[in-house]
């Protein structure tokens, strides 16, 4: 049985993407690798278990050690963040904001969050093909003209709409976020606040971005980004989020199960409790204080470069370079070049984006990965110089202006650059460098 399953292709496929991952350099800033205890979890036996319900009050018998895993976890997490209470069986991100969203609005109520255009997430209320969008009244805020969240035009809508609930979060935004502003709105018009800190929770718990468990009623983190987890997510509790709502816990766990999920994934669980054990040491700490350094010094290097970043710079763990100056919708052409050359990030809209959300304007990067598997400055900077070369020399691959001669011209282009001599050479170099590291290291 063993022998016919190494022969099942996809195990070559698994070890062809890891090669993949070893070779590249992953500049996607919701990305990151998970150590190699995490990653045993996951394949392990409690894989097996059904466990619908919640510790000492299942569905299913043989829940014993289970209920010991899921309680570890829930400890862990309590004292990591120094809230009341935790839930850790959303499947992920979106299905936990879904929990939440339905355990504090009924369906027309109000919910605000940042627009998806201004770096929100397409669960903070994203109108018409979400969830979040459909069931619910939904009011989008945005930026100011630095391209920073716009808290004054957030009080405004609060006081007009009157929402329900709130959502601080970002997931294309290099800012910090001001929480206790948030809070000072949320309190005056009677909502409640989410923060969702998918993106930042390394850098909280690292000290490096200041922590919403003050203000926040509720707080939800994925914890495969720069939490360094299996894929999965958080909802947090509050202890101002219970003295609004004694009931808030009871809330939360019965849209997570009954209304929205069924049996937990308890591997899942086990590895986010290996996770917050590996969170809560020093050495998680130094990481969390090097993605900075690592974001500082590709700030530098891309603006010495000539390129132009959206708000100018960044104070988290990503960057938003605006590629205008090169021409509109242009990130779609430096994405694909990028990756023929061995660095893969993504393209992504920028503030007021010219051209379209299928063609955008910008790129966004970040360094979690890197700081991962072990990468300083000196090869932030190197990052950059590969970056600069790979965009000069594609800057004459303008998008037609003509939309119905793009998909042609993008064909023709990738097609062209998948054996373009100069984006493999660069290739090679990128891969002598990401060989001498490791995907993860402490
Ligand atoms: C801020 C934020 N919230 C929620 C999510 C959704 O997480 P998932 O992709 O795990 O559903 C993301 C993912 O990108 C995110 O950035």
């Amino acid at each position: 049985m063993k022998k016919q399953n190494k022969k099942d292709p996809i195990f070559a496929l698994i070890k062809k993407e890891e090669q993949r991952q070893r070779e590249m350099i992953g500049l996607i800033p919701s990305e990151n690798n998970s150590s190699d205890a995490v990653r045993s979890v996951l394949s392990s036996c409690l894989s097996n278990k059904y466990s619908e319900g919640y510790p000492q009050c299942r569905y299913y018998e043989g829940n014993q050690v289970i209920d010991e895993i899921e309680i570890e976890a829930q400890e862990r997490l309590k004292k990591l963040f120094h809230v009341p209470h935790v839930n850790i069986q959303p499947y992920s991100g979106s299905p936990a904001n879904s929990a939440i969203e339905f355990a504090v609005l009924e369906p027309g109520d109000t919910v605000m969050g940042l627009a998806l255009s201004s770096g929100g997430h397409l669960t903070h209320g994203h109108p018409k093909v979400t969830f979040s969008g459909r069931y619910f009244h939904s009011v989008q805020y945005g930026l100011d003209a630095n391209a920073r969240i716009d808290y004054e035009q957030v009080r405004q809508l609060a006081l007009k709409h009157r929402p329900k609930l709130i959502i601080a979060g970002t997931t294309a935004y290099p800012f910090i976020l001001d929480f206790a502003k948030f809070a000072q709105i949320a309190n005056e018009v009677g909502a409640y606040l989410l923060a969702d800190i998918s993106h930042i929770t390394g850098l909280v718990i690292a000290g490096e971005h200041p922590s919403p468990v003050p203000y926040a009623h509720l707080v939800m983190s994925t914890t495969h980004k720069t939490f360094r987890g299996p894929r999965g997510a958080m909802i947090m509790v509050t202890a101002v989020g219970l003295k609004k709502d004694p009931d808030l816990a009871n809330k939360i766990d019965k849209a997570v199960f009954p209304a929205l999920q069924g049996g937990p994934h308890n591997a899942t669980s086990a590895a986010i409790a290996i996770a917050a054990s590996e969170a809560s040491r020093v050495e998680f700490k130094k990481y969390g204080q090097q993605i900075r350094k690592n974001t500082d010094a590709l700030v530098t290097a891309l603006k010495d470069n000539g390129f132009k970043l959206v708000g100018n710079g960044s104070e988290n763990h990503l960057i938003l370079i605006d590629l205008t100056p090169f021409g509109a919708g242009f990130g779609t052409q430096v994405a694909f070049a990028l990756d023929v050359a061995g660095i893969y990030a993504n393209r992504n809209t920028i503030p007021n984006e010219p051209c379209s959300p299928f063609y955008p304007s910008g790129l966004r990067i970040g360094t979690p990965l890197v700081t991962t598997r072990g990468m300083k400055e000196p090869e932030m900077t190197k990052i950059v110089q590969w970056m600069t070369r790979v965009v000069d020399h594609i800057k004459d691959e303008q998008l037609p202006t003509d939309k119905k001669k793009r998909q042609v011209f993008l064909r023709d282009f990738k097609k062209r650059m998948t054996c373009d001599v100069t984006l493999l050479q660069i290739r090679q170099e990128v891969q002598k460098l990401a060989n001498q590291f490791p995907l993860f290291t402490w």
